[in-house]
């Protein structure tokens, strides 16, 4: 494969998103149409109203992104797209949408795993971050802690038991009537509450566990709000979005840095949607100077679904592996690394 302008597209959950990379793989164009108008008044992510909102997003998105990147179709020197995990029916719409644009165009198709999109993240803001290194992703689905090596294979450490870190985030946030997507409204509501108010239980497994729980500090705040008149005041639901935060971020850091330890690595990626959370940000930045650990955060713009990612990802398969046979390409909804 020569290296060429990389089209990246995803639509795995609610974001429609087209990006281009460069030659070299460098961000052209980031270009992220977000659902959440549509699901907001159902509290959660409507599957079906999901595909439909990127069947009727999808060509404007790709077509902005390589505006914005001044770089034709004809220019182009592959499609990445994300294959799974995800919705059945939004990755559907990408996939095919992917497939039919490379047919047309002629041009090399590369299927991307959601989660290996945003490991890539990691490194398109900082391209010389070491490897290996221990990788945290924490998404909506997943939360997930991995040792990932120079040949770009990743060895899973733990992940959770029940919720991922960012349901704890949208659960919550709902049990507190805060808007959808919970996670962005309890780091907002929680800059003016007070983190150590309210006890919630911090669940670690076990000391030399790499495991997450967090259903059950789900039921601590039901039972919390069950045992307080109702409706909250402003105060105490601000108390207990900065405790609840805190007990979800508490266990991420402590984790992230327990697998550095157990694996003599100092070098430390966190990606996904939950990494845009100001708290677990400013505490991961806190630890890692602490510790000297060198500590990739991407940007907001990287964190929650995009394209750039997946472009990133499918780019570096080609550069590693160069382009395979055509092979017919599927969908992947539930498919992990
Ligand atoms: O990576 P992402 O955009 O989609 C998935 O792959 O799931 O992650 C979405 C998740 C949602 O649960 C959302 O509430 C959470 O990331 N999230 C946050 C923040 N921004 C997004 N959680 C906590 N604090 C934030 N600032
Ligand atoms: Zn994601």
């Amino acid at each position: 494969w020569t290296p060429s302008p990389v089209l990246g597209i995803e639509s795995s959950c609610d974001e429609t998103a087209g990006a281009v990379l460069d030659r070299e793989g460098r961000v052209l164009a980031n270009v992220v149409s977000s659902q959440h108008a549509v699901h907001g008044k159902f509290g959660g992510v409507v599957p079906e109203l999901a595909a439909r909102a990127h069947i009727t997003t999808i060509d404007t998105v790709v077509a902005e992104a390589l505006q914005q990147a001044q770089v034709s179709k004809r220019d182009l020197g592959a499609v990445a797209v994300t294959q799974g995990p995800g919705l059945a029916g939004a990755l559907l719409v990408g996939v095919n949408y992917a497939k039919a644009l490379s047919y047309g165009l002629q041009l090399p198709l590369v299927g991307v795993n959601h989660l290996e999109g945003h490991i890539a993240s990691a490194w398109l803001a900082d391209p010389t971050f070491p490897l290996p290194c221990v990788v945290l992703v924490v998404s909506g689905g997943h939360t997930h802690l991995y040792r990932r090596e120079a040949d770009g294979c990743s060895a899973l450490l733990g992940c959770t038991r029940d919720d991922a870190a960012g349901e704890a985030f949208d659960k919550g946030a709902q049990m507190l009537g805060l808007e959808f997507p919970g996670g962005p409204a309890i780091d907002r509501i929680a800059r003016s509450g007070d983190p150590q108010a309210i006890a919630f239980p911090r669940f670690r497994l076990r000391k030399s566990d790499l495991e997450f729980s967090f259903s059950g500090l789900k039921t601590s705040l039901l039972y919390k709000l069950r045992d307080m008149p109702a409706p909250p005041t402003p105060v105490q639901v601000a108390d207990l979005a900065a405790s609840y935060q805190e007990s979800i971020v508490q266990v991420l850091v402590d984790n992230a840095f327990a697998a550095l330890s157990q694996t003599g690595l100092s070098a430390l990626a966190v990606v996904g949607g939950v990494s845009a959370n100001s708290r677990l940000r400013a505490l991961l930045k806190e630890r890692a100077e602490r510790e000297q650990v060198r500590l990739s955060l991407p940007p907001m713009a990287y964190c929650t679904d995009n394209a750039a990612m997946i472009a990133a990802a499918g780019r570096q398969v080609l550069v590693q592996r160069g382009v395979e046979p055509l092979l017919p390409l599927d969908i992947h909804p539930t498919t992990v690394p």
